[in-house]
């Protein structure tokens, strides 16, 4: 990563105010599910985690939905899963525009809430109620695309009715399951310079809070080391790549076209380009965060 990543780091983000307000509500809402699916980006698991989720919700069960996988490296994500599972936690891979991966979300986590459904009929219940589950992550991570794909068609309207409170919202997914309707917005770890870095190239860090021709450099520095033929195809270039960011930034613009006036190579263009066709997949799966790597997790990787 390039040096004085500091000054190219959005200063705007989460106040202490917004943190302890995110972190009341999902405090309040947690007593009332019995299992939390932790929602990450597939690309970039670890930078998109909140590093105090697991102090927040304490020993409530959690299943981790690794989201947007179909933008992800499927050889990493199944490393991650691994990783997980040697740790002890769930994990499955997810696409929240297709749902793909989301039958197996929905199987875990019914069966991490039997702890609360066999408790009640010990209790006496005749029959087990349907287990409640709310959905956690950082923002643009897809927490809504997932709910609504969960939801379906049976998504519930009922606040739009006269004289009903907008009390909590609860969608029914299949027989067993409830899904609260408001996700738990969190945020990432900012204090650590190359999550920032990687949370501004999936998007998860607006554009307009970063100095994205610095930005678009440590991206392609990344991508030159980790997948360097992906841009060598995406933009048909040949042999060895520029070593200096903005030399290969200036070259990609000149491949696309991007000119101005009197042959000046239009970087503002080419930096757009190379973080549209990033974030829509067109540079292949890419992933950026890759787990640590312990014998249990091979172990695990080579059972999937
Ligand atoms: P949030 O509630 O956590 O803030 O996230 P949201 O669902 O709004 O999703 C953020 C963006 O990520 C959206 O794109 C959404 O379409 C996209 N997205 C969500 N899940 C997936 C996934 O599994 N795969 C892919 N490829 N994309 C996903 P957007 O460009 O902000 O909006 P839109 O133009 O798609 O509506």
């Amino acid at each position: 990563m390039a040096e004085n990543n500091e000054k190219i780091l959005p200063t705007v983000q989460w106040f202490p105010g917004h943190m302890t307000k995110a972190r009341k509500i999902i405090t309040d809402n947690l007593k009332l599910v019995d299992v939390v699916i932790e929602l990450l980006d597939a690309r970039i698991p670890y930078s998109s985690a909140n590093p105090m989720l697991k102090e927040i919700i304490a020993d409530k069960p959690r299943v981790i939905a690794l989201n947007k996988a179909d933008l992800a490296d499927p050889a990493i994500t199944r490393q991650w899963i691994a990783s997980f599972k040697a740790q002890g936690i769930k994990a499955v891979s997810v696409d929240a525009m297709t749902g793909k991966g989301t039958k197996q979300l929905v199987a875990i986590t019914e069966e991490l809430a039997r702890y609360k459904t066999d408790k009640l009929l010990s209790k006496g219940a005749i029959k087990p109620r349907a287990a409640r589950v709310m959905i956690i992550g950082i923002p643009n991570v897809g927490k809504s695309s997932l709910i609504n794909r969960l939801a379906g068609a049976a998504r519930t309207k009922t606040a739009d009715k006269p004289g009903v409170t907008r009390a909590k919202q609860w969608i029914r997914i299949g027989k067993n399951l409830e899904l609260l309707d408001t996700p738990g917005i969190l945020w990432p770890k900012f204090e650590d310079m190359t999550v920032g870095l990687k949370l501004s190239f999936t998007g998860a860090i607006n554009d307009e809070a970063v100095d994205r021709e610095q930005v678009v450099g440590v991206f392609l520095e990344t991508m030159g080391k980790l997948y360097p033929q992906r841009l060598r195809e995406r933009y048909k270039l040949d042999g060895e790549l520029p070593a200096e960011p903005m030399d290969l930034l200036e070259l990609i613009g000149k491949k696309r076209g991007c000119l101005l006036k009197g042959g000046i190579i239009d970087t503002e263009k080419a930096q757009r380009i190379v973080f549209t066709d990033f974030r829509s997949g067109k540079l292949g799966l890419v992933s950026l965060d890759v787990p640590e790597k312990t014998a249990e997790s091979e172990e695990n990787e080579v059972a999937e």
